[in-house]
């Protein structure tokens, strides 16, 4: 009884949404407007940042993404995850999927070589990444522009039947605001997308709160500069995004809690 007490607690049961900053190390300087809001930012983060970087050579960007080289940010669950996903696309019989905001596409690289007939489209919205992604990712069926604040997300079921189609939002959710989250899936809705597929990046637990403002406090102490770089929710608060439009199921990726999400139909 104490143990899952302390679970519901630890899982913040009411929503619940922060600030999240980050140091990163002497790119913190360069960034645009001094935070993490613009692919300009993002563009400037990966050149001036090792750990963040994408290669447009497709040797080094295949070693990255089998992790034998340290990059793009990726963490060590990101095979399992892969593996996860491919499990969820066959159980819900997808064979299309739109990849926004794909960053180096460490994930679906993985996910073409776990189900290569799944056709794929990778997106983002920064050019830079665009034209590095389209040296080295061949396995991709197609590698767009797109930014997940547009309002026309048609392009996303361009691929195949929408029934059969899946928006994958892979660690996006700490660049968007609480308003630009909401519109973004009724957009998704009046566009007709049916099927997301949401792995959080910043989900917000007691645990996670209590070492994230120890962390803040740990470079305030040591005047180490840190930026702005988006926002960190607790589970209950990524429903109020969605509930109006799409049914939710809870999933587990590699790790990673996220949601699957599949359009209400109103008859
Ligand atoms: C935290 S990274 C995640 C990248 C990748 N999905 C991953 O998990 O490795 C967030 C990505 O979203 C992209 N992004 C941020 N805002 C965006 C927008 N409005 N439209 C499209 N992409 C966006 C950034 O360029 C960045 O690559």
């Amino acid at each position: 009884m104490i143990v899952n007490f302390l679970k519901k607690i630890n899982n913040i049961p009411f929503p619940l949404t922060i600030k999240h900053y980050f140091a990163f190390d002497d790119s913190t300087k360069y960034l645009k407007d001094g935070n993490l809001s613009s692919s300009e930012s993002w563009d400037i983060l990966r050149e001036s940042h090792p750990h963040f970087s994408i290669s447009d050579n497709r040797e080094e960007w295949i070693k990255v993404n089998e992790q034998l080289i340290k990059k793009d940010g990726q963490d060590g669950g990101l095979k399992e995850r892969a593996k996860d996903v491919a499990e969820i696309l066959k159980n819900n019989h997808i064979n299309s999927v739109f990849s926004a905001g794909c960053g180096g596409a460490g994930l679906e690289y993985h996910l073409k070589k776990n189900l290569p007939e799944i056709k794929l489209t990778c997106s983002e919205y920064s050019k830079v990444a665009v034209d590095k992604l389209k040296k080295v990712f061949l396995e991709a069926d197609s590698i767009i522009l797109f930014d997940m604040k547009s309002k026309d997300w048609s392009v996303a079921n361009n691929l195949s039947n929408p029934n059969q189609n899946l928006v994958l939002l892979y660690r996006i959710d700490i660049d968007l605001s609480n308003e630009e989250m909401q519109k973004m899936f009724k957009n998704m809705y009046n566009s007709g997308i049916e099927n997301v597929l949401i792995i959080l990046c910043g989900r917000l637990t007691l645990k996670s709160l209590i070492s994230r403002l120890r962390q803040r406090l740990s470079w305030k102490i040591k005047g180490i500069r840190y930026s702005f770089s988006g926002y960190l929710r607790s589970e209950k608060k990524f429903l109020e995004f969605f509930d109006e439009f799409y049914k939710s199921e809870k999933v587990v990726c590699g790790g990673l809690h996220g949601f699957l999400l599949k359009k209400i139909n109103v008859v």
